[in-house]
C-alpha cells in the first residue's frame, strides 16, 4: 500500500528528503525512507556504496596482486553471489573450480606441460611463465559455463548467465576489498586444458578469475561515451 503523498522540495538534502519519505510511507518508517516497492515488507534499499563500486571498479593485472586473498568466508560470499545471477529456467548453467594454495603450482605444471606440447618451439622463459601463471594471484576461480538441455533457455542465454556469474563474483570480491581480473588467454580455449580440468562435452571455460589485494592505486581507463552506445527507440 502506498502511503500518503508528501511534497518534498526537489533540492532538499538527501537525508531530509529521506526523512520526509519515511514519515509519508505506508511502512511507517521501517524502510528509513529508502526506496521500496509498493507492497509492504518488500523493501529494496538504496545502496550508494554499490553504485560507487560499479562506477569505479577496475580490473587489475594479476602480476600486481598481493596477499592476502579472499579467505574461506570471503570466497563463500563470492561464490554465493556468483550463483545468484539471472538464470532462465533455473538450470544453474555454470560451476566453479577453485585454485588456491599449492593447487595453483600443481595446475601450473599442467599448463606448462600442455603448452609445451601445443607449442613445441616455446622457450624456457615462456614455459616458466605458463608454470607460474596461477601463482601470480592468491586465488583463482575458473567459471565453467555448463550447457543444460532445456526447451526454455537456449544456449545463448545459458552462456550469458555464465558471464553474469563471472561479473557478480568480481563485484562481490571488490565489495569485500579485493581486486580481480577476468581472463581467458589460451588456456580457456585449449581442449587439452579442458580435459585436464575434467570438463564435459557440454562445458567450456567462461573465464579464469584472479583475485588478490591491490599493491598499487588503480588507474582509470577510457570508457565509451554513452552518446555512442545508447539510443532511444522511437516509433516512426
Ligand atoms: C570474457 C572475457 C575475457 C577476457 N580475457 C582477457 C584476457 O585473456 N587478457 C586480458 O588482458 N584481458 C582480458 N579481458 C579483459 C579484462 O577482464 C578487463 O575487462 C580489461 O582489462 C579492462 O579492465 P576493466 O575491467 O577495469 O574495464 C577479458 C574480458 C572478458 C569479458
Amino acid at each position: 500500500m502506498r502511503g500518503p503523498t508528501v511534497k518534498t522540495p526537489r533540492n532538499a538534502p538527501l537525508f531530509a528528503r529521506r526523512d520526509v519519505a519515511a514519515r509519508a510511507c505506508a511502512c511507517k518508517g521501517r524502510c528509513l525512507g529508502l526506496r521500496h516497492s509498493q507492497s509492504e515488507g518488500n523493501i529494496v534499499p538504496r545502496s550508494p556504496e554499490t553504485i560507487d563500486l560499479l562506477l569505479t571498479r577496475r580490473s587489475v593485472k594479476p602480476l600486481t596482486m598481493v596477499e592476502p586473498g579472499p579467505d574461506e568466508a570471503d570466497l563463500e560470499i563470492m561464490l554465493r553471489a556468483a550463483s545468484r545471477v539471472p538464470d532462465h529456467g533455473k538450470l544453474a548453467p555454470w560451476r566453479f573450480i577453485v585454485f588456491r594454495g599449492a593447487a595453483r603450482a600443481q595446475f601450473g605444471k599442467v599448463l606448462r606441460h600442455i603448452f609445451a606440447a601445443e607449442e613445441p618451439r616455446a622457450d624456457e622463459d615462456r614455459l616458466k611463465l605458463e608454470e607460474n601463471r596461477l601463482l601470480q594471484a592468491p586465488l583463482v576461480v575458473a567459471v565453467i559455463s555448463r550447457l543444460v538441455p532445456s526447451k526454455k533457455a537456449p544456449e545463448w542465454e545459458q552462456r550469458l548467465s555464465a558471464g553474469a556469474a563471472c561479473q557478480n563474483m568480481l563485484v562481490a570480491a571488490t565489495a569485500l576489498g579485493f581486486v580481480g581480473a577476468w581472463l581467458t588467454e589460451w588456456y580457456a580455449y585449449s581442449d587439452n586444458v579442458a580435459k585436464a580440468l575434467g570438463l564435459g562435452e557440454n562445458e567450456r571455460v567462461a573465464g579464469f578469475i584472479y583475485f588478490g589485494s591491490p599493491s598499487q592505486p588503480k588507474d582509470e581507463r577510457e570508457r565509451p561515451a554513452l552518446a555512442d552506445i545508447v539510443s532511444e527507440w522511437k516509433s516512426e
